[in-house]
C-alpha cells in the first residue's frame, strides 16, 4: 500500500469525526475524492471509514449547491457503515456571490449555516461514543 495511504488511514482512525467538504463533478463525486475514499476502504476487512461519525458539505457555482454530488457520497458512506448526520444539508449555491478572491468566506449567512452543521456534529459525535 503507499505510505501517503497508509498515513491517511492512521489520521481517519485518529479522528472523532470527519467533515468531507466536496465540489460536485458531472452530478456526482469528483473523482480524485471517491478514489482515496476507495484506498481508504481496502484491503478488505481493513476498512478505516467503519463506524466513524461523518458530516457532509459542498460548495458550487451553480444553484443546487453539490446536492446531487452529496446524495452520492452519501451512498458510498452506506457501503463503508459510516454514521452520517443527516441533516443540516449544507448545500452552498452560487459559491461565487460568498467568497472573496482569496478565497474567505464573507456571507454571513452562510457562515452561520457552516457553524450550525459543525455544532451538529459535535453533538452527533458525542451521542456516538
Ligand atoms: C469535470 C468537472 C465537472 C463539473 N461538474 C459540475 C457539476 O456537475 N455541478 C456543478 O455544480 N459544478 C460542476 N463543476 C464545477 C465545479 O463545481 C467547480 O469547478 C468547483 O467549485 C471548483 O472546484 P475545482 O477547483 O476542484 O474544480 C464541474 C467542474 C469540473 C472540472
Amino acid at each position: 500500500m503507499p505510505p501517503i495511504v497508509v498515513e491517511m488511514k492512521r489520521k481517519v482512525r485518529e479522528a472523532d469525526a470527519l467533515l468531507f467538504s466536496t465540489p460536485e463533478y458531472n452530478y456526482s463525486v469528483p473523482g480524485v475524492l471517491k478514489n482515496a475514499i476507495d484506498w481508504g476502504s481496502r484491503p478488505y476487512g481493513d476498512n478505516s471509514w467503519d463506524g466513524k461519525p461523518t458530516a457532509i458539505m459542498g460548495a458550487s457555482t451553480g444553484i443546487l449547491g453539490t446536492a446531487r454530488a452529496q446524495y452520492h457520497l452519501r451512498q458510498v458512506f452506506v457501503a463503508l457503515n459510516m454514521h452520517v448526520l443527516n441533516r443540516p444539508e449544507v448545500m452552498i449555491a452560487k459559491a461565487a456571490e460568498r467568497f472573496d478572491e482569496e478565497g474567505n468566506l464573507t456571507d454571513e449567512q452562510t457562515r452561520e449555516f457552516v457553524k450550525s452543521l459543525m455544532t451538529a456534529l459535535v453533538k452527533w459525535t458525542r451521542r456516538l461514543s
